[in-house]
């Protein structure tokens, strides 16, 4: 059974377009995977928190015992063993929402989700294809960098192939919002085809 990993980065609870997307991504994915288990975790619940000195030198000692079983790796784990990443977060600051990033400070251990040699990195997950969705109040075209930096995160981690859809100018006067949202889905279901 293929393991389906969505990372709901979605601050607004109730009407977020980017939570929106990642419905109907999550939709057609399952139609064409019907096979697939979904996990959702819901950032935003509070489910990692910015690191402290405490929690860092904790963290090593486990590394260093190799005692691997400690609830403090349990989602780098799940992360390591998902086949696909889905990943919905909104365009802020030119990026992503902050939660993400405390998410990966959480899940980036060397020697879990990868390792490092004289060569450099190298990726220790079983992810085919990480997803990126996200939309914003402007202009995405050219500036989407919190999509390069997850490209990054993917290939340090061993996930080859990633993946970005996005609706744009949402918040601009004079753009038709609802319009580019269902262009937006459009071009969502037309990648399952
Ligand atoms: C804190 C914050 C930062 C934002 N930063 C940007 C930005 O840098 N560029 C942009 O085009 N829109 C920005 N926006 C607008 C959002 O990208 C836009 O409203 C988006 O659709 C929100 O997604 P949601 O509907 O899923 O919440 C920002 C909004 C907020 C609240």
């Amino acid at each position: 059974m293929e393991k389906v990993l969505f990372l709901d980065a979605c601050i607004r609870e109730e009407g977020s377009r980017t939570k929106q997307l990642c419905e109907v991504y999550l939709e057609e994915f399952c139609k064409a995977h019907p096979d697939a288990e979904v996990e959702r975790l819901v950032l935003r619940d509070g489910v990692v928190k910015t690191h402290t000195l405490e929690k860092l030198e904790e963290r090593d000692a486990c590394v260093r015992a190799g005692n691997w079983d400690h609830p403090m790796f349990d989602l780098g784990k799940q992360y390591r063993d998902a086949d696909y990443i889905i990943i919905g977060t909104p365009y802020w600051d030119l990026s992503f929402a902050a939660i993400l990033k405390v998410y990966l400070e959480n899940i980036m251990v060397a020697d879990l989700t990868f390792g490092c040699n004289d060569q450099g990195f190298y990726g220790l997950c079983k992810g085919k294809m990480m997803t990126y969705i996200t939309t914003g109040g402007g202009v995405i075209d050219g500036q989407n960098y919190g999509y390069e930096y997850m490209q990054a995160i993917a290939k340090m981690t061993g996930i080859d192939d990633t993946e970005c859809f996005y609706a744009q100018n949402l918040d601009i006067v004079g753009f038709d919002a609802d319009a580019i949202m269902e262009e937006a889905k459009e071009m969502i279901r037309e990648a399952f085809k």
